[in-house]
Order: structure tokens, then C-alpha cells, then sequence
């Protein structure tokens, strides 16, 4: 049995950890051509697995297989297998040891990464977003957060051609045309499962947290009469373990909303988790909106309320990091994009006369309000394809993440789509990599941990993104960092 490979061969996990309580695991089994049974052994010393479950089948092709796992010991790193039995009972086989740590107690060090817009578009690079994905696994990280145009159904129908990563049925040339949108369930599905297919390769290890971005078929207005609305929620719930605050506890978030009338599941877009000394806040401004710009995007007050207790009850904990991830600022400059230069625009940061006018009855506080209010640590968004560091005067940092697998980057790429966003300040620096934050007692520190294709066997032949002269996989591009001051709750 192939274990973990790509496009859809494979027996792939992902798992979620603190599900439902916080000392449990969910882990989702999927695989498109092996039946049979399967169980898990574990512990928490590698190479020694003395507890395992109960077998059960493992569902050909269809949706995931799940495990739950409760019992484990608090804040404690856990390694385990997947053992196979095909169906038929010979020809057994166990995965590699794979790993996962149940929920932080404060006080407890780690590190998480972030990654925004993958895109599976015909400017995309597979190799390059594998590229990614390994880097971020041998940072033994203990979840990843994905910040959305992900799935990109809302522009391609079609899954990507495995050897050079562009759309099947286009050239590399033709970046410009595309496949249709997703027009069919089967259609949604596969490309859910085709990504999962890239993601399966960390996260039988690394828990992924999906956070929406404008072209996953679930923007509200845009797609008010697609039925790709319902079908975009049903693959995440099948084949990922998002969170789903109504059946799991440790998280918080969407539930389903009395009087709507779409059929969505409960598989969240907008949830959050404390895990260590730090509370995640993972944001939609897609599902509520009412329009594509300005003031006609939104969270919808169902989830700005849900934001504003979250965040006043975390400060009212005395939690000492909040972490905002979201695609795009609420509002934003033109298309929705920009940093801090926009920040003071519509839902995100109008005044509270102009606020109050648009979202009468709502309090007055802008969103940015309210993380300034709560001592924000920092919002990581993504949309403009570029990384840019800045620091709000108010002392929260916007982050833009780089994409993860964009072909053909450099530094007047970077700088085009960073005049594109409205930047005017920051560190701006080109495609492609992910951001690793690590987390302790008293400091937050973040870095730009920079991808190069690695000369493999597998014939990659796009010299732009290998490793070269300056071109060092996994350098550290730039960095920043906050120290916590109890006296003023803030990281600065
Ligand atoms: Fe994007
Ligand atoms: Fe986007």
C-alpha cells in the first residue's frame, strides 16, 4: 500500500486535535483505492505504541474514515501508526510513525505556521507548494493555519496536472485562461480531494485550520445562486477536520444560525481555540456579506458579536496573545486589498459616527476597535501574494503572508503586487514560503521561512524556484518579534 503520495492514490490523515474535549483527537482517514480495516496504535514514546484501537472499515473512495480518540494526557507529545489490513486479511502494513500533541497548557512553549493563497491556479507550482509543505513539517510545528483561495472552485473546475503544476488542458503560457468554476458536486469534490491529496503529506502530523478566501465558492452574494454554496461546506466537512464548534467544545464558533435558510454544515469558517498562552481567532467575511466591496462586505453580526465576547472574555482570562487570521481585511482598499494603509476603511476601521451609520445597532466599535480594545497581537491575512510586515500605530501588526507556491517570483513581482495592495511602509519581500510563529511564556516571534525547490529526482525543471546562489531553502528572510508587559497586557 502507498502510504502518502500524491493525487489521490494515497491512504492519507488529517487530524484535529481537541475534538471534542481537550484531551482528544480526531483523525480522519481517506483513501481513494485501498478497502479494508484499519486502527491506530500510540503513546508518547517513539517507537512504542502500548495502546491501539478498535479496527473499523476502511470506506474506498468515499468519505472519510474517523477516528476519536479520547483519554490522552494533557499537553503531551503523542507519536502513532495507522495500521492496514486490506480486505481480505493478508498483506498488513503500518504507516511511518506520524505525531500530534494534545492542547497546550499556558505556560507551555510552541510553534504554529501559516501559509495564505495556494491557489491551484495556473501561476501555481507544485513542486514548489511541496516544497512548502516539507519545510513546514521539519519545523515539527503543532498546527498549520491555511488563509484561504485554497480550493479556488469559484475559478477552476478542473484538479492540476501533476508534473508541472498548471492547469490540465492549458499551457504554462497561457496564464490567462482557465478552466470554468466548479459547475458540479463531483466536480467540488474532486478538487477537494486532489488537495488533499498535497495536504496529506503533513497533516497526519500537523492539524490544518482552514480559513475561507474569497474564490472557495462560499461568498455569499457572489454565489447566492450557485449550489456550490452548500457544496464547498459539505467537502470541507468530508475530507478535513475543520473544526465544528456545535459538537466540539474546545472550540468556539459558527453554529448554525436560526432562520438561515442555506443548508450549511457544521464544519465552521469562523471558530476559534485557545492553546497555550494564546487565543486563535480565525475570521469569514464571505459567508455574511451582502455585496463585494466597501461596506457591502461584512462578518455579519452574528459572528462581529461572537468576536467581540471571544475577545473580551480572553481578556478578561488574561490571555496574553490574540491571533487574528483572516483572507482579507473587512473593507479593504480596491478589490479588498491592503495592510494598515486600509485599515481605517468600512467594518474593519470607519470612525464610529460612519460605523454607526452602516451598521446601526451594532455599538459603534469597528473591528479594529475591538482588537485594539482587547490588546491584539497580531492579524495575519493573505489576498495580496506578497509578504509584508507592518506595525499599526495603534500597535497591533498586520501580517501578509507570501503564497506558498508561486512560479516565477522575485523582487519586482513582489514589489508590483505590493503597489498593486495599496502598500506604502513595511518589509516587502517576494513569494514564495510560510510563516512560522513561535510562542512562549513572555515573547511571540515570527519568521519568514523562505522555499526553494531542492534538486529531486522527480525532474523539476523550472530553474526560477530551485535552489541556488542566494537561493537557500528554508532561510529566514525576516523576522519580528513582541515581548509580553503585564502591566499593559499588550505584546510590543
Ligand atoms: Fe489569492
Ligand atoms: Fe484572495
Amino acid at each position: 500500500m502507498t502510504v502518502t503520495c500524491v493525487n489521490g492514490t494515497a491512504l492519507t490523515a488529517s487530524i484535529l486535535l481537541g475534538s471534542p474535549t481537550s484531551n482528544s483527537i480526531v483523525i480522519k482517514l481517506f483513501s481513494a483505492d485501498q478497502s479494508g480495516s484499519v486502527s491506530v496504535s500510540y503513546g508518547t514514546t517513539p517507537g512504542s505504541y502500548p495502546s491501539i484501537t478498535s479496527p473499523i472499515a476502511l470506506i474506498t473512495g468515499g468519505i472519510t474514515t474517523e477516528f476519536n480518540i479520547g483519554g490522552l494526557l494533557a499537553d503531551t507529545q503523542y507519536y502513532y501508526k495507522i495500521n492496514y489490513t486490506p480486505t481480505g486479511g493478508t498483506g498488513g502494513v503500518q504507516t511511518p510513525e506520524y505525531r500530534f500533541h494534545t492542547a497546550r497548557n499556558p505556560g507551555s512553549a510552541f510553534s504554529f505556521v501559516i501559509e495564505a493563497d495556494p491557489h491551484w491556479d495556473v501561476n501555481s507550482d507544485i513542486y514548489l507548494f511541496r516544497q512548502t509543505l516539507q519545510n513546514m513539517l521539519t519545523d515539527q510545528p503543532d498546527f498549520l493555519l491555511d488563509l484561504g483561495d485554497t480550493f479556488f472552485t469559484e475559478k477552476h473546475n478542473q484538479a492540476l496536472d501533476k508534473t508541472e503544476g498548471v492547469l490540465i488542458g492549458n499551457s504554462t503560457t497561457s496564464k490567462s485562461t482557465g478552466s470554468p468554476p466548479v459547475s458540479t458536486e463531483a466536480q467540488m469534490v474532486a478538487r477537494y480531494r486532489f488537495n488533499r491529496s498535497y495536504f496529506g503529506l503533513i497533516t497526519h502530523s500537523i492539524p490544518l485550520f482552514l480559513v475561507n478566501g474569497n474564490h472557495e465558492s462560499e461568498w455569499g452574494t457572489r454565489n447566492s445562486t450557485s449550489p456550490g454554496l452548500n457544496w464547498a461546506p459539505k467537502a470541507r466537512l468530508d475530507y478535513y477536520a475543520n473544526p465544528k464548534p456545535a459538537l466540539q467544545p474546545f472550540y468556539s464558533g459558527y453554529t448554525k444560525l436560526s432562520g438561515e435558510s442555506l443548508v450549511r454544515y457544521d464544519s465552521a469558517t469562523w471558530y476559534s481555540w485557545r492553546w497555550g498562552d494564546a487565543l486563535f481567532v480565525a475570521l469569514d467575511p464571505y459567508w455574511m456579506s451582502t455585496g463585494s466591496s466597501g461596506w457591502g462586505l461584512t462578518l455579519g453580526k452574528p459572528q462581529y458579536d461572537w468576536l467581540k465576547s471571544t475577545l473580551a472574555q480572553a481578556t478578561l482570562d488574561g490571555v496574553k496573545f490574540k491571533f487574528i487570521f483572516l483572507h482579507n481585511l473587512v473593507g479593504g482598499g480596491t478589490s479588498m486589498r491592503g495592510g494598515i494603509e486600509v485599515v481605517n476603511q468600512y467594518e474593519w476601521g470607519a470612525d464610529t459616527t460612519t460605523f454607526n451609520t452602516n451598521r446601526p445597532g451594532w455599538g459603534g466599535k469597528s473591528i479594529h476597535q475591538l482588537l485594539v480594545e482587547n490588546n491584539v497581537t497580531a492579524v495575519f491575512h493573505g489576498h495580496d501574494h506578497v509578504y509584508v510586515n507592518q506595525i499599526h500605530a495603534d500597535g497591533i501588526r498586520y501580517q501578509e503572508l507570501p503564497q506558498p507556491s508561486a512560479r516565477n517570483t522575485n523582487a519586482s513581482g513582489a514589489s508590483a503586487n505590493a503597489t498593486t495592495g495599496g502598500y506604502l511602509s513595511g518589509t516587502i519581500l517576494p513569494n514564495s514560503g510560510h510563516i512560522r510563529v513561535t510562542v512562549d511564556q513572555t515573547s511571540v516571534q515570527s519568521e519568514y521561512v523562505r522555499s526553494w525547490v531542492e534538486p529531486t529526482s522527480y525532474g523539476y525543471s523550472l530553474t526560477t524556484n530551485k535552489v541556488g546562489t542566494g537561493k537557500t531553502n528554508k532561510s529566514i528572510d525576516d523576522s519580528w518579534t513582541c515581548t509580553y508587559n503585564a502591566s499593559t497586557g499588550k505584546c510590543q
